[in-house]
């Protein structure tokens, strides 16, 4: 007979040999309990990854620790907000719910600061904040905070741990949700981990992937895509204080994790357990795609980097499980998806919708993105996308080729195309963004700019364009409105929401102006903020279009929070029958219906009245202009860029 692992036994001896005595008699009850209920599946992952090692039962163990640590450190506030959720595992696929993601230092610029912005989230509707990372990172160049050097301490020049506690429950109480990144493919080279290593400690050279030539370095980057070309080539960095390659997915700096060393994951789980426990409600999963490397691959997206995540997944359900995760696999679209699970990731980026909202936009066509969202928008109702137009990131042309072809779009051609639309090198383009990361290798190009700028409204106000600011405010209503309305939880770029152009100052700056993608991380300054609220007037056409930015905005989001409709539903994407036209039905089990209707054009356009069958009422009303649509007439009309939010009778 062979010897066949068995999680139950193995959890009663790991438990008989853990000391559960510094814990209240409560937390040792819920602990048990919860081990009980997650270990087996624990087990499952982490023997998967990790059972052919020795020590691999030693380093679960030590696993089991560390969720007891984390469970003594968590505040009561905190428990109390996991028995709650645990009642509404849902929450986060309510219609009240709208994010947005911000740096500290562009709001703030301290954290402190940032308790004065609470009553402009609320006045926007926003319950949910992501600040953009703001862990202890490398003076200079960090990408942006990207590359943490310790991940329980706040960046000095931003505040302290006390000081981020203390926002978090501020924010809480304001029924506000703070979102934190965890940045856990790589660390910055300024880590304690990375300085171990460099001081030449074996235990933590094993913290990384260091290599003592270029052989194993070359036999990866065969297939390798090379994410940063423009600062970089290839994914290695030779550091001459060791004489190693270290793999650098990303910049110089960022030293890629070794997942295949379990000592890492548990390092990692005690991290992350700390951000659970400062009182995030979900925590953004950098990069996520990256974790595991297997020769020949790409690296990206292997199973066992899902299996890692399912492994934190579980980690959270024992000590925090009132924090979701939130996957970001800017990646195939069939990739994307396979990371959207209520028992991996909850919440998703959408990165499919977003980059074909902007093909929309410059094509005025829609087939690309209703045949791509009929093959990827739907997820399991366990989950939720989260839908964005623009963030601190590039745009990447991550649509299916495959889709693509079907419609007779040669991909290659088409992504050409878009990148010189977007950096106005195409004739007749509204759009002022900047080229990024072009390798010159394979012609792969990607597009940076802020939502304002590459809807034409840099260029409309600089040559004094009435209408082009008119149609530049219109587009971006019409892109934000779709993520408002079509399911999930829209999130919101600051800045956005008043509409700032470009700022080209990285350019001088010289620890910023090798990475474009700084022209789209913007301050939105006092005085922005004042006008938005209605305290100062506009005084010059760029605030003038900046508060109907604000208030357009602002309406839409109040609309959504007043109709269920727009939480848990279901959504159709339709077919219009007009290929300017995009247009998807959503349904809830009160049995109400909503039609949106998009006109990605400049010129009117017409729509059947039988699309309006597909509400089965005789009438029904535009939620955003609350006039009444009837069923039986000539066909509609859409105004330019118009869209509408039909409420079924
Ligand atoms: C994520 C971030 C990006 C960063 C990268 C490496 O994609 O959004 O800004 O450069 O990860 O951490
Ligand atoms: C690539 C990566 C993504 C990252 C981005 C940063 O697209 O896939 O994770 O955010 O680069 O520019």
């Amino acid at each position: 007979m062979s010897y066949a692992a068995d999680s139950g036994v193995c959890l009663d001896r790991i438990l008989a040999s853990t000391d559960l005595s510094g814990l209240s008699k409560k937390d040792a009850t819920t602990f048990t309990r919860r081990l009980k209920e997650h270990f087996p599946r624990l087990f499952d992952k982490y023997t998967y990854v990790y059972g052919h090692l020795y020590d691999c039962y030693f380093h679960l163990q030590k696993l089991v620790e560390i969720l007891r640590d984390g469970l003594k450190n968590r505040k009561p506030a905190l428990k109390k907000l996991d028995n709650e959720r645990l009642k509404n595992p849902l929450w986060y696929r309510d219609e009240q719910q709208v994010g947005m993601a911000c740096y500290v230092d562009l709001m703030g610029p301290t954290l402190n600061d940032l308790h004065d912005k609470i009553p402009y989230f609320k006045s926007l509707g926003v319950t949910y904040v992501h600040l953009m990372p703001l862990y202890d990172a490398p003076k200079g160049d960090s990408d942006g905070g990207y590359a943490v050097s310790d991940y329980r301490k706040v960046n000095p020049t931003l505040g302290t741990v006390k000081d981020l506690e203390k926002l978090a429950s501020a924010l809480q109480k304001e029924g506000i949700n703070l979102v934190l990144d965890f940045v856990f493919n790589h660390t910055s080279d300024e880590h304690a981990w990375a300085k171990a290593a460099l001081a030449g400690e074996k235990q933590f050279q094993d913290y990384y992937y260091l290599f003592d030539d270029r052989t194993i370095p070359d036999q990866y980057e065969h297939t390798l895509r090379e994410i940063f070309p423009q600062v970089r080539r290839g994914s290695f960095t030779f550091n001459e204080q060791i004489e190693k390659w270290v793999w650098t997915t990303f910049n110089s700096f960022q030293w890629d994790l070794n997942y295949s060393n379990p000592e890492v994951f548990n390092a990692i789980t005690s991290e992350m357990l700390f951000l659970a426990n400062i009182g995030s409600a979900a925590l953004r999963l950098d990069a996520l795609a990256f974790i595991w490397k297997e020769l020949g691959t790409n690296c990206e997206n292997q199973e066992k980097a899902h299996v890692l995540i399912q492994a934190f997944n579980c980690c959270l359900q024992i000590v925090a499980p009132a924090v979701v995760f939130k996957s970001e696999a800017i990646v195939h679209p069939d990739e994307v998806l396979k990371y959207i699970d209520k028992d991996e990731c909850q919440l998703s980026y959408n990165p499919l919708l977003m980059a074909l909202l902007w093909n929309s936009l410059a094509t005025r066509k829609t087939r690309l993105l209703t045949r791509s969202m009929k093959k990827s928008f739907s997820i399991s109702e366990n989950c939720t996308w989260v839908n964005y137009v623009r963030c601190h990131d590039d745009i990447g042309w991550t649509f299916d080729d495959a889709v693509a072809n079907e419609l007779g779009i040669n991909a290659f051609d088409h992504r050409h195309f878009l990148n010189q639309f977007y950096t106005g090198r195409f004739e007749g383009s509204f759009a002022n963004g900047v080229p990024f990361a072009e390798n010159p290798s394979n012609g792969d190009c990607r597009v940076c700019g802020s939502l304002a700028s590459l809807c034409g409204l840099e260029g409309a106000l600089k040559s004094n364009d009435s209408k082009g600011i008119d149609d530049a405010v219109k587009r971006m209503m019409l892109l934000y409105g779709i993520t408002f309305s079509i399911g999930g939880i829209p999130l919101l770029y600051s800045s956005d929401e008043v509409g700032k152009l470009n700022d080209y100052s990285y350019r001088f700056d010289d620890t910023k102006k090798h990475d474009d993608r700084w022209v789209n991380r913007i301050a939105v300054t006092r005085a922005d903020t004042e006008l938005a609220l209605g305290n100062t007037s506009p005084a010059n056409p760029t605030e003038t279009a900046s508060l109907r930015v604000f208030n357009g905005l602002r309406k839409m989001i109040a609309i959504r929070k007043q109709n269920a409709i727009f939480g848990q539903s279901s959504t159709q994407i339709l077919d219009a029958d007009n290929h300017h036209c995009f247009a998807f039905l959503r349904e809830n089990t009160q049995g109400h219906k909503l039609l949106v209707i998009c006109n990605f054009s400049e010129h009117p356009q017409t729509i059947q009245r039988s699309l309006l069958a597909t509400l089965k009422g005789a009438s029904s009303r535009d939620l955003l202009t609350d006039e009444t649509v009837e069923m039986n007439a000539s066909p509609l009309l859409l105004e330019p860029f118009q869209q509408m939010w039909l409420l079924a009778d």
